[in-house]
């Protein structure tokens, strides 16, 4: 496995690829590695010739300077992970070499940026495009893995290469949880003992949204949902939405959508998390 940080030497180690024809298969990640990120890494090495992790914490798409600040880190650990997997190339470039100039560049999503994320942390995904276009150029891979885990991100990635006609496939991957449904985040690293327990509220609510969507109309369940966070002393709802799967615009009547996906942000302690869970398609 080569670890490799400045542009010009990964660019240099995959021109031969390129021009192989091999096919390159591309992980994007911030690093604190999980079983969620494996797994990804781990599609990608069935797909393709050659695996490329990149690990960064992309400053441009924190809208909190203490989320930044506090994101885990740890790369020896992360090294030493992707030793036992098929990874051939770990980029892991510094905040300067990716953006040695003043980051500019506004993307258009339409009305996928609006809600949900893309309203509750204002420029995130314009920060989250801004790498991943980067990264495509540098890496030029055939296929790139994405975790369902962050649906909105997903669908916004779709949109970025449709719009600017960027030619790789983008796979996306099923999320990854914990034995109690939690979903594998980097995140999860940051949580106390008590607020880990409580933590499984958001997969307790999604789980629930999904029983109960042949029964309750749309408000009613959001407001059980709403119901149910106000109960708990260390959770803490931000938004619990019911969007239609391509558009991501919420919806009102179960009739508006044959694909329908329930998304949840919400706070244990100070800590952030997100999950979503298809409800039917
Ligand atoms: P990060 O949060 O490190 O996630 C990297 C990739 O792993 C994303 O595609 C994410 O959806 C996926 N992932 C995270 N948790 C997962 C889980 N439990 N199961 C399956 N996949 C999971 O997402 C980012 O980084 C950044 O925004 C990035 C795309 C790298 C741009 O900076």
């Amino acid at each position: 496995m080569q670890v490799i940080e400045k542009i010009s030497d990964i660019q240099a180690v995959l021109s031969g690829h390129w021009n192989n024809k091999t096919s390159i298969g591309f992980v994007p990640t911030m690093g604190a590695l999980h079983n969620g990120h494996l797994s990804l890494i781990k599609n990608a090495g069935k797909e393709n010739d050659l695996v490329v992790c990149s690990i960064f914490v992309n400053p441009v798409q924190f809208n909190n300077k203490e989320d930044f600040k506090s994101y885990p880190r740890d790369i020896q650990s992360d090294l030493n992970i992707l030793e036992k997997v098929k990874c051939d190339i770990v980029f892991h470039p510094s905040a300067e070499e990716m953006y040695p100039g003043p980051v500019d560049g506004r993307f258009d999503f339409g009305d996928l940026d609006k809600v949900m994320e893309g309203a509750h942390r204002p420029g995130h995904f314009n920060g989250v495009a801004i790498v991943v276009s980067k990264l495509f150029d540098i890496v030029k891979p055939a296929r790139a893995y994405f975790g369902l885990k962050d649906f909105q991100q997903l669908v916004i990635i779709y949109r970025l290469v449709k719009d600017h006609n960027i030619p790789v496939e983008i796979v996306p991957c099923t999320t990854v949880r914990e034995e109690d449904g939690l979903a594998m985040s980097s995140r999860n690293k940051l949580l106390g003992k008590t607020e880990r327990r409580h933590a499984v509220l958001l997969y307790k609510s999604l789980k629930m949204a999904k029983v109960q969507s042949g029964y309750l109309p749309v408000a009613q369940l959001k407001k059980m949902i709403e119901e149910s966070f106000r109960h708990d002393k260390v959770m803490k709802l931000e938004y619990f939405e019911i969007v239609d799967m391509l558009t991501l615009k919420p919806i009102k009547l179960w009739s508006e959508s044959k694909q329908v996906v329930a998304c949840i942000a919400a706070y244990a302690g100070n800590i952030r998390l997100i999950d979503n869970l298809v409800i039917f398609s």
